[in-house]
């Protein structure tokens, strides 16, 4: 196999437990099919998983890990052949493809409508640089999924279509302590993220600014706040509404020489609002506050309350349950 991804029991069980459940409701229930975009690697699992309610794949695959080899997109347009999914493989990261709007081999990228299902699986930091053609490494990510977004306000502008669609997005649990910290000063949070900032600060602190630290799988905490902050400012202007789905942690495939990979697991559903709409509306209320769930013992889901969180329900946790508790306002129109 090319690619350097192995699947692995715990984010088998987030692909089965948590995404496929709601997937397949959305599809039974409301007649959604799924037009993809993401990082489906080599193989494919996901695509696989959720091939009879996929009409089209967008993937994106980068050089080996050589910087020069082309095993793994040969690999992923092969698979996708075999498979008889249609769609492209752009060859790169995504994050430069999609802002470049070429990719690697020199084909013209374009979202060509709307997307309906966005699985954003990176390896790696939210805040990890890629290797670029000509600018060397480069954080590129937070404007790349703001690209992304403008390309689908664009397709929908352009072609109207449906108005709901998914967004996954998955990045380890970890990050630099200065680089957290930057991110989230008082300046950059909205209300709530401010909010939670200061309860999270006095329980588990972000370690002061003279310690540069990789905080390792330590303060989930940090990364939600910066997620749903980032996405709620980055869905205000294209005015679209979101219902988030707890933040689930899991151990992901160990790194080469063994080290653990703590990953952190984002569902949302999105909505294009109104132009009559003043402002977008994101539910639930108190989101930040809401339990995690984790996988345990490598089969199933339980809640699992991290710092600054409250308690949950009694029940296990259930993508379609919380869709049906908290969804009642994003649902209409679907
Ligand atoms: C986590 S794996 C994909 C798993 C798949 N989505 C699944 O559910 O089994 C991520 C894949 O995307 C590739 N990848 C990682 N970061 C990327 C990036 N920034 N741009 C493009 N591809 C990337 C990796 O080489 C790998 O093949």
């Amino acid at each position: 196999m090319a690619s350097p991804f192995k699947d692995n029991p715990e984010k088998c069980v987030v692909r089965k437990q948590w995404n496929t459940p709601l997937l397949e409701y959305l599809h039974d229930t409301h007649g959604v099919r799924y037009r993809y975009l993401g990082l489906p690697g080599t193989d494919l699992i996901d695509v696989k998983l959720w091939r009879s309610m996929i009409d089209e794949v967008i993937a994106f695959e980068p050089l080996d890990r050589d910087g020069y080899g082309t095993r793994a997109i040969t690999a992923l347009r092969q698979n996708m052949r075999k498979m008889g999914v249609p769609g492209w493989a752009y060859c790169g990261s995504f994050e430069e493809v999609v802002l470049r709007r070429k990719d690697f081999d020199g084909q013209d990228y374009a979202q060509g409508g709307l997307v309906t299902l966005y699985n954003l699986d990176f390896c790696n930091e939210i805040s990890s640089p890629v290797d670029t053609q000509e600018r060397g490494k480069q954080v590129w990510r937070f404007e790349a999924i703001r690209q992304v977004l403008r390309d689908q306000v664009a397709c929908y502008k352009e072609t109207g279509g449906p108005r709901h669609f998914i967004l996954m997005l998955t990045v380890r649990n970890q990050i630099g302590s200065q680089k957290i910290r930057k991110f989230l000063s008082p300046s950059k949070l909205q209300g709530d993220a401010k909010t939670f900032y200061t309860k999270c600060s006095k329980i588990n602190a972000i370690p002061p600014k003279e310690e540069k630290l990789p905080l390792i799988g330590s303060h989930s905490w940090a990364l939600k706040t910066l997620l749903h902050n980032m996405l709620c400012s980055y869905f205000g202007n294209p005015n679209l509404s979101a219902l988030f789905f707890p933040q689930v942690l899991y151990q992901g495939t160990k790194v080469r020489d063994g080290t653990e990979s703590p990953m952190l697991h984002w569902l949302v559903l999105c909505r294009f609002g109104k132009v009559e709409d003043p402002s977008p509306e994101f539910w639930p209320d108190g989101y930040l506050s809401r339990a995690s769930i984790a996988v345990q013992n490598e089969e199933v889901l339980a809640w699992a309350v991290q710092t600054g969180e409250e308690c949950s329900d009694a029940k296990p946790p259930n993508a379609v349950e919380w869709l049906l508790q908290h969804g009642s306002d994003i649902l209409v129109g679907l």
